[in-house]
């Protein structure tokens, strides 16, 4: 026992000295997250406050401009600090410990300049309202609106979102953001144009009375005290809350990729990651990008980039691209009119590190078959995740979503969940389900403040009855979607990807029916016909010679039009 005591001894010294180190670096990490997060803030309010001073006079500022510019030299000062003490850490000129107190130092002064920031601003330190919004995505924007159909007092309604600038259309991030020439570029996107509707502008929101917190980060959720908190210490409480958080990409670190910190590897998710992506195509004209993933941001931002006139590669594990939805003769149809593009797939693999050059920029992308691709822009779109942390443990989940009813309400009262991160019953199918696509944020949102208004004024309100629709936009093409892409599907039309104009569909075809159809290059009124088809089911035996025999113009012809 004598003998076995040193080693004990020795045992416990040793695991304290692990436990501390642990500590010490799971904190150092957490300190470096916490203020980078801080740091993004402070960005976004830079930029809010930078379009508030850009406003027509009376701009919407509390304090003396000369105040306001004061503050953001501090703001450009801090960061350029925080940059520097990176760069030098990166170069171990610093150690350790020193590192971990300037970061410390740095996160401090961020905090005090965050809370400056907002004296400036009109925001108080604490408010409340009727109605809150986390995020300020599509759904919300679409929100705003139908609480403005609805009847709205101004002070009643609040949308905090971590973006800096009012909701827009996510959809042409993808797309013509990224165009060479006559790009998108807001104010030109805003909602609710991406439905046909007005366009809301800040001044909008000015206008009705909505409070839109912007470059805003809602850290916690307190659904029992009704009580939110942002990243730099701000607290709004509320009657309803509406939970319109989206999804956030799924990064490569997930699935282990060496070497993801180089630069010029991009995600698209928001405007800021898309104002990073158009730099660099300014900046790397003509040279290779290779894009990660065969989904849709892979197919829509592979086709952008080669209108750029990039050399692109895409690369995905599956057999044919955006197999979730295509089969392998539609999908055989688009790789067949990228190729003719000059697009490159390589199909079957993963990218499973990246050579960085001495500058820090991506050089290559080294693939799971041994293959090497020479890039200088890497565009990763591996799918998408809800963004639900603040609510777990507080409300339902269901699918990797916040589980809700037809009137999007979740099982936590006067908490409502819309857009990506709800699961909800899909009625037509006797099914829960999460969509993340913008015909269901758009419409999802407008049913939940239905059932708010009406709620207040004791009506009840329709059950949420929807069809999935979803679309995609590339060179000349454009295909829709309705409906379930379940059971025997069955191709019609013309389908050469040499065509002048291809037009052809596929219809699927469940326990006799025909239950979902999906059209490339078809007109408004085809588009229309076939979302009927896919909501009205009717009997294949009937109609799919028809289908067959009449492609595309079937739709049109059926006496359900
Ligand atoms: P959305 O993502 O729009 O908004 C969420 C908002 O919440 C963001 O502003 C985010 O910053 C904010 N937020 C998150 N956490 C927060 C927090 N803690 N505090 C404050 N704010 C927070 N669909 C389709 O049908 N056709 C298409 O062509 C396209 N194209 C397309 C392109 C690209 C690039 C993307 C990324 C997505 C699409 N989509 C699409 C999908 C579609 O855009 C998506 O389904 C909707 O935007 C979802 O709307 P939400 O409002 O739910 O989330
Ligand atoms: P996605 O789910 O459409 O596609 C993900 C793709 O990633 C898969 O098809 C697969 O090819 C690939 N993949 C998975 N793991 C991989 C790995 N380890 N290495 C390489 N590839 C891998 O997701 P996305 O394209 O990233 O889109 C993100 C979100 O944006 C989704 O919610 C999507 O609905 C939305 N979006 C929609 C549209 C549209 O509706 N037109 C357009 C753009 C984006």
């Amino acid at each position: 026992m004598t003998l076995l005591k040193p080693i004990f001894e020795r045992i416990l010294i040793i695991w304290a000295l692990v436990t501390s180190w642990l500590k010490y670096h799971i904190n150092h990490e957490g300190n470096i997250v916490l203020l980078k997060r801080l740091l993004e803030e402070l960005d976004s309010q830079t930029a809010d406050m930078e379009q508030k001073l850009g406003a027509e006079p009376p701009h919407p500022l509390k304090r003396q401009e000369n105040e306001v510019y004061e503050w953001l030299e501090n703001a450009e000062r801090i960061k350029t600090e925080v940059q520097t003490i990176f760069q030098i850490s990166e170069r171990k000129f610093l150690s350790r410990d020193h590192f971990g107190k300037l970061i410390d130092e740095k996160t401090i002064e961020v905090k005090e300049l965050l809370q400056e920031g907002r004296l400036n601003t009109k925001i108080s330190a604490e408010k409340c309202f009727k109605y809150l919004i986390i995020g300020g995505g599509v759904a919300a924007g679409y929100a705003a609106r139908e609480f403005v159909n609805q009847g709205l007092k101004p002070g009643e309604l609040a949308i905090i979102s971590k973006e800096a600038v009012a909701p827009y259309e996510r959809p042409a991030l993808s797309k013509a953001y990224l165009f060479p020439e006559g790009a998108a570029r807001l104010p030109g996107f805003n909602v609710c144009v991406g439905s046909g509707g007005e366009r809301l502008l800040p001044e909008w929101y000015v206008e009705k009375g909505i409070e839109l917190i912007l470059g805003t980060e809602i850290i916690k959720a307190d659904l029992d005290s009704k009580i939110v908190t942002s990243a730099g210490g701000m607290k709004f409480s509320y009657d309803i809350l509406i939970i319109a958080t989206g999804s956030r990409a799924i990064k490569l670190t997930e699935f282990g990729v060496k070497g993801v910190e180089a630069k010029n590897i991009f995600y698209l998710r928001e405007i800021r990651d898309a104002n990073k992506l158009v730099e660099e195509i300014r900046a790397k004209k003509k040279g290779k990008v290779v894009v990660i993933g065969g989904g849709y941001i892979g197919l829509e931002v592979g086709a952008a980039m080669r209108i750029n006139q990039f050399d692109v590669t895409m690369v995905y594990p599956e057999q044919w691209c955006m197999p979730r939805l295509f089969t392998r003769e539609i999908a055989a149809f688009y790789e067949a009119y990228y190729e003719n593009k000059g697009i490159k797939f390589i199909k079957g693999t993963v990218a499973v590190a990246f050579v960085v050059g001495s500058n820090g920029e991506v050089k290559a992308v080294i693939l799971k078959n041994c293959r090497v691709l020479e890039a200088d822009i890497v565009v990763v779109g591996v799918g998408a995740k809800p963004v639900i942390e603040l609510f777990e443990g507080q409300v339902e989940q269901a699918k990797g979503g916040i589980k809700t009813d037809e009137f999007f309400q979740t099982n936590y009262p006067d908490v409502y969940a819309v857009g990506d991160v709800a699961t909800f019953p899909m009625k037509l199918y006797n099914d829960m389900r999460r969509v993340e696509h913008v015909d269901h944020a758009r419409k999802s949102a407008e049913q939940a403040v239905k059932v708010i208004k009406a709620s207040e004024e004791y009506i009840s309100t329709p059950e949420y009855d929807y069809l999935p629709y979803f679309y995609s936009r590339v060179f000349n093409l454009s295909w829709t979607f309705y409906g379930d892409n379940v059971g025997d599907p069955v191709l019609f039309g013309d389908n050469n990807p040499a065509s002048a104009k291809p037009k052809f569909g596929t219809a699927w075809i469940k326990n006799g029916k025909i239950v979902g159809v999906f059209l490339e290059g078809g007109t408004t009124e085809e588009n229309e016909a076939i979302a009927q088809i896919a909501r009205i089911q009717p009997p294949a035996d009937k109609y799919l010679d028809r289908l067959r025999k009449g492609g595309y113009f079937f739709a049109c012809k059926l006496e359900l039009c």
